[in-house]
Parts: structure tokens; C-alpha cells; sequence
């Protein structure tokens, strides 16, 4: 079926490289993020009881929050078993428009079922924010089983690519990208003078599964460095990689369209409406 367009909305994201799959746009990374959030989300509930997610701050994520809160995804979800968590903060109150916990409550938590003991927000506009980093960390203790080497296990961290090739608050360069004890912490953003609060490269490293969402044809150039590039020269993005997890890439063709061609779309298989109700 073709759409206003012109992109085939049957058609399986292509994989144009392992776990990097491209959608015709935007909107169709969103509904393929969404579908497979219900996806996990059943499988980690029917086998932990539960579904700890970690979400991803900037910009787009937004629509995929948004689907999730529409009648058709919010009801394949079980949100009493759900627990959100962020992979990263602005130092700014939840109500400021640059607040990533805002973003996420806009656009999902006040339209779904979501218990408020469910939410656990990233406090980054209190200070010192050394202390509530570390309220955070103890958050996670009480919250996540540990993996093998003591760090915080999500079933799943989303993720962003900056188009430096940073990721939640993890930027090239940086002294907390060797950072091997803490799970959160908190970058001075040099250029802006301000502070973030992120989780570290240990935790990330730690999830069950870590997707990335990578849209728009200005982050071409970096979506190629990350998964082509020279891997000694490690970007954040790069070394986002979990252990004994799984990483998705869900990207658009125009942030895709300087990757390998790749295997071509293949038709999806018809939706059943009974999946998961
Ligand atoms: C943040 C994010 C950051 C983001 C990238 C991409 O708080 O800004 O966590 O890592 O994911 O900067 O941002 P966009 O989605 O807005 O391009």
C-alpha cells in the first residue's frame, strides 16, 4: 500500500548492515520503535514479570512516544508491569521545555496507565547535582537486578546520535567515557556552561538490549563514522555496545543513505490484530 508519500507501508524495515534497519521516513521508524516495544515489553514481562526501559532525551523519540500512547499500542501494553527510567537529563526543572522527562510526560505518561511509583525521573535540576546523581544511582540499586560485574541491568536503553557522535549525555572525548565504577554522572556541557546528568558507558553496556533511533539526512555523515568508521577512533556511539545484549539501529533512508545498500525491503507479513490482546 502505497501512501501520500509515495513510501510502501508494507514493506519490513531493509537491514542495510547486522541490526541496522532502515524504514522509508520517519514516522515509519516511530510505529516499527513502537511495535517492538510491545514486542519486548511482552517478552520481558512474561519472563521477569516486568519491563525496565531506559528512554532516550532529544528530539526523536518524540513520535514514537507518541504512537505508543495512541488506542492501538497503549492497549497491547501491560503499563502496571512497565518502568521508565532516563538514559540521560538537562539541568532544568521537569516542566522546562528542554527536559527530557517533560518531552516523555507530554507525549506518553499522561495519556497511559503508567503507576507514578513506575516513573523514576532523572533529577538533574537539583543541586548539587553530584547528590542527586547519586539518589539516582541508588534508585537503579533498589530498582535492577546486576549483571556480572555489578551494574544495573535494563531490558532495554533508547538511544540518540548526536551528530558528533554523542549519545545520551556521552560526548567525544570525554574523561566518563573510561569511567569503569559509577552508573550515573554528571558532564558540564563546555559550550552551553550547563550540566546533564547521564547514565555511564558501564550501564549502557550492561542492558539486555540498547536501540538506537537515527533519523534525518544530517546525521548521515556520523550514522556512517559509527557503523563503518575506523573503530579505534571510539565515538560514544561507537562504543554503546552491550555486552551480552542485543543493538538494534532503526533508521531512516535519509540518515541510511550514506550506509551500504544493503538487503532490500521485503513485504511484511499481514498484521494480526489478536497478537498480543
Ligand atoms: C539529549 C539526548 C541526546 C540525543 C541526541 C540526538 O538529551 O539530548 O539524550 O543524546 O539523543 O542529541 O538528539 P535529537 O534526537 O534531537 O537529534
Amino acid at each position: 500500500m502505497m501512501d501520500d508519500t509515495g513510501a510502501n507501508r508494507n514493506l519490513l524495515p531493509r537491514e542495510a548492515l547486522p541490526g541496522v534497519l532502515v524504514c522509508p521516513d520517519a514516522a515509519e521508524v516511530a510505529r516499527a520503535a513502537a511495535r517492538r516495544f510491545v514486542d519486548w515489553a511482552w517478552q520481558a514481562i512474561a519472563r521477569d514479570g516486568k519491563f525496565q526501559v531506559a528512554l532516550s532525551g532529544g528530539s526523536t523519540p518524540r513520535e514514537m512516544y507518541r504512537l505508543l500512547a495512541t488506542q492501538e499500542f497503549r492497549t497491547q501494553i501491560d503499563w502496571a508491569r512497565v518502568h521508565l527510567f532516563w538514559g540521560d537529563e538537562r539541568a532544568v526543572p521537569p516542566e522546562h521545555a528542554d527536559s527530557n522527562y517533560g518531552l516523555a510526560r507530554r507525549e506518553l505518561l499522561l495519556r497511559v496507565a503508567i503507576p507514578p511509583d513506575n516513573v523514576h525521573r532523572m533529577e538533574a535540576e537539583v543541586t548539587p547535582i553530584g547528590r542527586a546523581a547519586h539518589s539516582y544511582e541508588t534508585v537503579l540499586r533498589q530498582s535492577l537486578e546486576l549483571d556480572d560485574r555489578g551494574f544495573p541491568v535494563f531490558h532495554l536503553v533508547l538511544l540518540g546520535l548526536g551528530a558528533d557522535g554523542h549519545t545520551a549525555s556521552l560526548f567525544p572525548g570525554a574523561r566518563l567515557l573510561r569511567e569503569t565504577s559509577r552508573w550515573v554522572s554528571t558532564p558540564t556541557m563546555d559550550k552551553l556552561g550547563t550540566r546533564r546528568m547521564t547514565l555511564t558507558l558501564p550501564v549502557i553496556e550492561a542492558a539486555k538490549r540498547i536501540l538506537f533511533l537515527v533519523t534525518d539526512s544530517q546525521k548521515a555523515a556520523m550514522l556512517r563514522v559509527v557503523l563503518c568508521g575506523r573503530a579505534d577512533r571510539q565515538l560514544p556511539a561507537q562504543m554503546a555496545q552491550p555486552r551480552n545484549g542485543e543493538r538494534i539501529f532503526l533508521v531512516d533512508e535519509a540518515a541510511a543513505r550514506l550506509l551500504p545498500a544493503g538487503a532490500p525491503a521485503v513485504a511484511a507479513p499481514p498484521e494480526n490484530p489478536k497478537k498480543h490482546k
